[in-house]
């Protein structure tokens, strides 16, 4: 059985397909003839790389596979020009498409390419690890990395189809699909309650990757995700809500690194410190600050900067917010909370109050 979401974005509207052995290629019926060039990583290739190809093949589409070293360094602009290199090898043209088979980096990279590349061609995301299939496989934002920052450049491209296969989650390490489930409790938080709720009831069991949980889970986070996209694309307002944790998460991941600290590592911390300053100047209450920080600990993520690899300063810390992108004239935004489901995107927090709130939290 799979379901099925619809992103309602006029005409770049796509569906994502979440189940089991789904076959990534539906948006490309009828289309027998047409090149493929599906890129993943060293990691994913081997264990998925040739069941993707033969089922494209089986199709009749032409596909050939290409890729890249795992890990957030092949986000960078030798990988893309390597990928342009892979894609006229492959003879893609205008009516071709690229399928980006991976975690969020291979989505990413694969997406700017297809954006790019002849100034556009199709693009298919088959994302495998948790994080992919409840964030960064859905919305089009793509983009790669430069020495200076993340993310600086990219473009919003959306795919033509988002296929999520569950059973491929077997395979992604510990600490990687506990980082997804950090997005994953993000959702309940900015728009859910009742699906916060319903992840606390189920905790133990997302932990243990269990199929018939995950499927809904997945799909929840996909609606939600779809809904805010679709009202915002470009991120122009609501859209931000999104960033739940993301303001000290993106110090923390400038401060140690990819490596040292997972995506969903950052985002966990982050919004266990953005609970706190919500506490502190929202109103949000104290008990329901208590409930998400119980249960990012019960998912096994980390929610104070005692648990990161070394220590970190304020000083350190407050001047990476200031640089932020999304800072405004060197003033860090945050996306606070009101109440579980529902939160206030751009909102600005005395500097004494993050500071005192960073040197103590959480609290509960
Ligand atoms: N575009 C967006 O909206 C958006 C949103 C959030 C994050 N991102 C980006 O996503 C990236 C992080 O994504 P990620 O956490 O998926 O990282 P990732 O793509 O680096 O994958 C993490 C690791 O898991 C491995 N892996 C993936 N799927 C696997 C599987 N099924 N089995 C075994 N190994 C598997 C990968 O090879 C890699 O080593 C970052 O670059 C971040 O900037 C983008």
């Amino acid at each position: 059985m799979s379901r099925t979401v619809h992103v309602d974005l006029g005409e770049r509207s796509y569906e994502i397909h979440i189940g089991s052995d789904l076959l990534p290629g539906g948006a490309l019926a009828g289309e027998a003839g047409i090149r493929a060039l599906i890129v993943s990583d060293s990691h994913v290739d081997p264990l998925y790389g040739a069941r993707c190809e033969a089922v494209l093949r089986r199709q009749g589409i032409e596909p050939r596979r290409t890729v890249v070293p795992a890990g957030e360094a092949s986000k960078e602009l030798p990988q893309v020009q390597r990928l342009y290199e892979a894609a006229l090898d492959a003879g893609l043209d205008r009516r071709s498409v690229i399928v980006a088979l991976g975690g969020g980096m291979i989505g990413d990279l694969a997406g700017f390419v297809a954006a790019t590349y002849l100034r556009g061609v199709r693009f298919v995301q088959v994302p495998t690890s948790l994080l992919a299939m409840v964030d960064s496989s859905v919305g089009g934002k793509t983009g790669i990395n430069l020495p200076r920052g993340k993310n600086l450049v990219g473009a919003f491209y959306q795919p033509v189809e988002v296929t999520a296969d569950m059973s491929v989650l077997e395979s992604l390490p510990p600490r990687e699909y506990r980082s997804g489930l950090a997005e994953v409790v993000k959702y309940g938080v900015i728009w859910d309650a009742e699906f916060f709720a319903d992840l606390e009831a189920k905790a133990e069991g997302l932990l243990g990757r269990e199929a018939s949980l995950l499927e809904g889970v997945v799909t929840r986070c996909c609606e939600i995700k779809a809904e805010v996209v679709g009202l915002d694309e470009r991120e122009s307002g609501v859209r931000a809500v999104l960033n739940f944790g993301h303001t000290l998460a993106h110090a923390l991941e400038t401060r140690f690194g990819y490596r040292d600290l997972l995506h969903g590592e950052a985002i966990a911390v982050g919004m266990a410190f953005a609970a706190e300053l919500s506490v502190a100047v929202k109103g949000f209450s104290r008990e329901d600050g208590n409930r998400l920080i119980r249960l990012l600990r019960r998912l096994e993520l980390p929610v104070s900067l005692s648990e990161l690899k070394e220590p970190v300063t304020w000083d350190t810390v407050r001047d990476l917010m200031r640089s932020d992108k999304k800072a405004r004239q060197s003033v860090p935004r945050f996306v606070l909370a009101e109440r579980l489901g529902s939160v206030i995107f751009g909102c600005t927090v005395p500097e004494e109050v993050q500071q005192s709130v960073f040197a103590s939290f959480p609290r509960e």
